[in-house]
């Protein structure tokens, strides 16, 4: 079974274009459970533009799933990641401008600062993701700096737009599952995903869980929350 991690973010970013207490992502999150969510996702930016501190805590606090955190590699997200111990914490890259994280963490040139952050993480309890793109050297890193799970960026692959780069991103994203695989990672993946590109991505059979945000709170406009999970995850093996 590929699980279904929800990530909330864009509730909080409607809540903050108007700087009032509503939509709650804490109410999105326990919605999403309720259509089958296996997990829910934010991200706490630096830049704070969607999700809050409060909204972390108020989410670890509510669901009775688990919670993944995203974070960069900042000292003071360190620091509150620390406190609230999340189930789960997925270490992004992060610039201020980016209308969305943008490629995948470099793990090699990051890999003094990373490698005691994941020790301290897990020593607290909390698994540790690396967000990186579909590289066999970063998988490789990944694995040597100790992480127990790689989530693969799919972003790529879902913004191809012919066939043939279509074909060859999924190539890189099936190869990345064996490489991951094969130096004892599992094997997370998401970015992009929606309705209609989700299925091939789910039927690699290392991948454990994906993450989608975008197109879930979308179509949640239209149909709810509830449902708009239901119909995702009724779409993964
Ligand atoms: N995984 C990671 C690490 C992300 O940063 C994001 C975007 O916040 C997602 C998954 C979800 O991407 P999308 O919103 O495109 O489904």
């Amino acid at each position: 079974m590929v699980k279904l991690g929800v990530n909330v973010d864009h509730v909080a970013t409607v809540r903050e274009a108007r700087g009032i207490s509503e939509p709650d992502p804490v109410t999105a999150a326990l919605l999403a459970e309720l259509g089958g969510a296996d997990g829910i996702t934010v991200h706490l930016r630096e830049d704070r533009r969607h999700i809050q501190e409060r909204d972390v805590r108020a989410i670890k606090e509510t669901i009775k799933t688990r919670l993944n955190l995203e974070l960069a590699l900042a000292p003071e997200i360190l620091t509150f990641a620390l406190k609230v111990k999340p189930h789960a914490a997925t270490f992004v890259p992060e610039k201020r401008e980016e209308l969305t994280t943008e490629g995948g963490l470099d793990v090699i040139s990051h890999r003094k600062k990373l490698e005691p952050v994941i020790k301290e993480f897990q020593d607290n309890g909390i698994v540790v993701s690396l967000f990186i793109d579909p590289d066999p050297d970063q998988i490789a890193m990944a694995a040597e700096i100790g992480a127990e799970y790689i989530e693969i960026h799919t972003g790529r692959y879902c913004d191809a737009t012919t066939p043939a780069e279509t074909n060859h991103e999924f190539a890189l994203i099936d190869q990345a599952c064996i490489t991951a695989t094969n130096f004892g990672l599992k094997v997370n993946a998401g970015h992009g995903l929606n309705y209609r590109n989700v299925r091939e991505i789910a039927s690699l059979p290392d991948i454990k869980e994906l993450n989608i945000g975008h197109s879930i709170i979308g179509h949640s406009i239209f149909v709810g929350i509830e449902r708009a999970v239901r119909e995702m995850k009724a779409l993964l093996p």
